[in-house]
């Protein structure tokens, strides 16, 4: 039989037999809940948990969705419409999966912007950023496939536009185009593959998440001081303090899901999603959810010729350009230190590039005429220059404030962390 050493002993006879075949309960104890926490962790480290908390609601609902759903472009609209009217408890259950897409986004930023902020892409945890990169690419697709199940007017030519980009990309494009839709337009086989993978990427996500928590459980948690942890007293054991952290933030980010969900679920839908989707009408403006906007501010943006490379091309390449920059962050902020706190300089162009971001997005739900053609280029220089031009001179021309020497001393203060 195998021996295991650690913290864990079985308290009964049947922990004893499982722990001997399959010890489940040992890994958790030991790789979970006696994980060593940084004890100055603020709010802002509870969004992990509020994000796989979202993925499982997401899925959950999702799965009983589809028992009454049907992915059909004939009946797809109106399968949804007897979700919320004929299903019991259909109007939540469709409500929570609309509002909780917006939620799951919501929560995501925060936690990419949290990262920003506090260095956490910086080594020794750059594959930990580079999963949640992935992660958030696979959201970003699954809540595009999402959006056109409902088979409204938004869906349809939301699809339309964003499988029309592909064929700007030289020799590859209309073959991807093609694939993606089942044929030359968006159409009952769209629907279908759609549907298909926005069943099938959720559950890649959450084996992404396994990695992604698996590659934070190597260097540990960033904390607001950027230090890394020097012994026991700079951690706490992860249960039950964190545990208790995470549920309560879990249950006071409900708050505002609820309310959107039991007051308002439709509001941060497009209403031309209540249309069904007909392909000889085509609606004032097509734009996506919130979430997606600022990406699509950015396709936008570039509506001239650079040499051979056209206008389409040039969106698609800044747009995709603008997700696959956050891969090279680890190495092109050049700051030893790696918490905002202790940087001076980095502070103002950060909350820059926040503001820059929501604008990008605000850019996205206006009109691409007048004076939003130039903010959005605008916002789409300062978006590139931020990683590609500050963060790598910043770091070199900066002094950093000094840092705490440890955890402990920035949270006791010098004197108590060395009694
Ligand atoms: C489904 C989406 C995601 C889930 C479920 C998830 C989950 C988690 C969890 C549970 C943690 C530990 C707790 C915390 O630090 O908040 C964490 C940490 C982290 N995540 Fe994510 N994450 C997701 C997406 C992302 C994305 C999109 C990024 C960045 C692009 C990202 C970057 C990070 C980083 C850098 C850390 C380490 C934080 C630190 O210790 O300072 N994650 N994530």
């Amino acid at each position: 039989m195998a021996q295991h050493s650690g913290s864990y002993t079985p308290g009964t006879g049947i922990e004893r037999w499982l722990d001997e075949r399959l010890p489940i309960i040992r890994f958790s104890k030991e790789h979970l809940m006696d994980f060593p926490t940084p004890r100055n962790i603020n709010y802002w480290w509870t969004f992990g948990a509020i994000l796989a908390f979202m993925l499982v609601v997401q899925i959950i609902t999702g799965i009983i969705l589809v028992m009454h759903y049907t992915p059909n472009v004939d009946l797809a609209f109106a399968s949804i419409e007897h979700i919320r009217r004929d299903v019991n408890y259909g109007r939540v259950i469709q409500g929570a999966h609309a509002v909780g897409a917006s939620m799951f986004f919501a929560a995501v930023y925060i936690h990419i912007f949290r990262g920003l902020y506090y260095g956490s892409y910086k080594a020794p945890r750059e594959v930990i950023w580079m999963l949640g990169v992935i992660l958030f690419i696979l959201m970003m697709a699954t809540a595009f496939m999402g959006y056109v199940l409902p088979w409204g007017q938004m869906s349809l030519w939301g699809a339309t536009v964003i499988t029309g980009i592909f064929s700007a990309l030289p020799i590859i494009g209309e073959p991807i185009q093609t694939l993606l839709l089942g044929g030359f337009s968006v159409a009952n086989p769209t629907l279908n593959r759609f549907f298909s993978l926005h069943y099938l990427i959720p559950f890649i996500i959450a084996a992404v998440v396994v990695l992604h928590i698996w590659a934070l459980h190597v260097p540990g948690n960033n904390n607001p001081t950027g230090v890394e942890v020097k012994d026991s007293r700079d951690t706490l054991a992860f249960h039950p303090y964190f545990t208790m952290k995470d549920l309560y933030a879990i249950v006071v980010f409900m708050i505002p899901f609820a309310w959107f969900v039991f007051f308002a679920p439709d509001i941060l839908g497009h209403p031309d999603n209540y249309i069904p989707g007909n392909p000889q009408v085509t609606p004032a403006h097509i734009v996506p959810e919130w979430y997606l906007l600022p990406f699509y501010t950015m396709l936008r943006a570039i509506d001239f010729n650079v040499l051979f490379i056209d206008s389409k091309l040039g969106g698609v390449i800044v747009m995709f350009g603008s997700l696959l920059i956050l891969f090279a962050l680890p190495w092109l902020d050049s700051s030893k230190v790696r918490s905002g706190t202790f940087r001076p300089l980095f502070k103002p162009f950060f909350w820059l590039f926040a503001v820059n971001f929501v604008a990008l997005a605000y850019l996205g739900a206006q009109p691409a005429e007048g004076i939003y053609v130039m903010l959005a280029k605008i916002c789409t220089f300062y978006y590139f220059a931020y990683f590609l031009i500050i963060l790598p001179i910043l770091g070199r021309i900066e002094t950093p404030a000094p840092l705490p020497t440890s955890i402990s001393e920035s949270v006791l203060g010098e004197s108590k962390s060395k009694a």
